[in-house]
């Protein structure tokens, strides 16, 4: 059981003390008491008290002054004040300087009771939504977001700038590279964290529910609409809202989206009154925006209007100093989660995690790591492991090629890898060659010892033209 609460009683007539004292231990309170506002007010500062009841007209300092020193030295406490009659005004005073409420001497067990009960229900609730901005706000912390490398240095500076404005945020990256987890973390330091983001996957709805879901509807609007609903845009007012995969939205819907961001205006289905929101808009995609301009199937002035502040986030493969970090954290999380005391990775473990390509990038390596702990009994995990229990291979294996069943499969395996060696050192030998001769052919060709002839015929096998970047 958790400790009872603790109450002071400030007031200098002995029988309300006594009295108050009586009725509030028997409730299961920790009840203290002072006949003075210096000895209340030394009581407050030695001790911590969730509850204050404190008479408003004490001889020595005013229980407004009290309030005051309360205030002053931000302590963390509810205070009911206590009044007689005609003091009313000064009680308003008193709800002024942060008082929660108060109550009108002579008053009975049952008002004592509710008033108390009532301020305490509040702080409580206060305290937790303290202690859930803070668990928010702990979970998108940069210390758990993983990076170290240079491109995510530049990221983190530019998130944190974006953070507190109310600025549409747009995020690209290839799937798994954290995009929803940075869109949380601008939510969490922006000054709208008290309230919930809400997340919106662009490709969970048919174009016509989707206008449903984000502007909401009028009941009748359509067939089974049989309540008014309020939308996305409503329920997400002084908060953030998450895009997710928005160039999945249709043409019809971008339009409505980009009137939103434009004036904030918008109308739910079956209604011509227009509605105004304000939520903060961060919208995310894996794909090519520019591409899909180009191709009409992402309108152009809302790809301007999403791009005001674009984050690419780069794929893993282009951060490999931030992998062994990762892997570590993974494997802690899974560790602390599942139990096991696993101490870390093999060096060359590491180096083959290194050097993997991860398509899927972090939700890939993390998915691995979950697996990677859930197989092991060992203290380490080493690369003889890795690679009984994972389907990744180091790079001198292509990923293309699958494990051969026969001796067929295993000679045209060795043909493919062959090829797709070969050819890649043989376009890196080339490009050499050209790079070191500014491009002029002929002297490339002879500086390697190759005819002119066969050293285009093999340009043009792979497509080389020069370019000096
Ligand atoms: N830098 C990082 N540090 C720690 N964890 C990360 C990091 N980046 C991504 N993750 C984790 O990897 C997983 C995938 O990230 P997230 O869901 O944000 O990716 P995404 O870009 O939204 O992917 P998709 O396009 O497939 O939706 C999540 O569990 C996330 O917490
Ligand atoms: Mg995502």
């Amino acid at each position: 059981m958790s400790d009872p609460q603790k109450i002071l009683i400030i007031d200098d007539e002995p029988s309300i003390c006594s009295g108050c004292k009586i009725i509030l231990t028997e409730n299961g309170y920790d009840v203290e008491t002072a006949l003075s506002g210096q000895k209340g007010l030394e009581k407050i500062f030695n001790d911590p008290f969730d509850l204050i009841l404190l008479d408003i007209r004490l001889p020595d300092i005013t229980g407004i002054e009290i309030l005051k020193k309360i205030n002053e030295k931000k302590m963390d406490v509810s205070v009911i004040i206590m009044t007689g009659h005609g003091t009313v005004e000064n009680a308003v005073e008193a709800m002024k300087n942060g008082a929660f409420d108060f109550i009108t001497k002579p008053f009975n067990e049952k008002e004592l009771e509710k008033s108390i009960l009532k301020a305490l229900e509040s702080r409580a609730l206060v305290q937790e939504n303290l202690s859930l901005k803070k668990q928010l706000y702990d979970k998108f912390s940069f210390d758990n977001i993983i990076g170290n490398n240079r491109l995510m240095a530049k990221i983190f500076n530019k998130i944190e700038r974006v953070a507190p404005l109310d600025s549409t945020v747009l995020l690209e990256g290839e799937s798994g590279t954290g995009k929803e987890l940075f869109a949380n973390a601008i939510h969490a330091h922006s000054n709208r964290s008290a309230k919930q983001i809400i997340a919106m996957d662009c490709n969970t709805f048919s174009a016509s529910l989707m206008e449903s879901e984000l502007f909401g509807h009028e009941k009748g609007a359509f067939t089974g609409a049989d309540r008014t609903m309020p939308g996305i845009f409503e329920i997400a007012s002084n908060s953030t809202l998450f895009l997710d995969e928005v160039t999945n939205l249709d043409l019809d819907i971008q339009g409505k989206l980009l009137r939103v961001l434009e004036t904030g205006e918008y109308k739910s289905v079956g209604s011509n009154q227009v509605k105004k929101t304000n939520a903060r808009i961060i919208t995310a995609t894996n794909m090519d925006l520019k591409k899909m301009v180009a191709e009409k199937k992402f309108r152009e002035d809302l790809f301007y209007r999403l791009n005001v502040f674009p984050i690419h986030i780069p794929p893993l493969r282009d951060r490999k100093n931030d992998i062994p970090k990762l892997a570590y954290h993974f494997l802690k999380r899974f560790c602390r989660k599942t139990g096991k005391q696993i101490s870390g990775f093999s060096d060359d473990a590491l180096k083959v995690l290194v050097n993997h390509d991860w398509p899927g990038n972090v939700r890939q390596l993390k998915n691995v790591v979950e697996r990677l702990i859930i197989m092991s009994d060992g203290n380490q995990l080493n690369q003889k492991f890795l690679y009984d229990h994972l389907e990744i291979r180091s790079e001198s294996t292509p990923d293309e090629i699958p494990v051969p069943r026969t001796l067929d499969e295993l000679k045209a395996a060795k043909k493919q890898f062959l090829e797709t060696h070969f050819s890649k050192t043989e376009t890196s030998f080339l490009k050499r060659a050209l790079l070191e001769n500014d491009g002029n052919i002929t002297r490339a060709a002879k500086m390697v010892g190759m005819q002119r002839s066969n050293f285009s015929t093999q340009m043009k096998k792979y497509n080389i033209t020069y370019s000096k970047t």
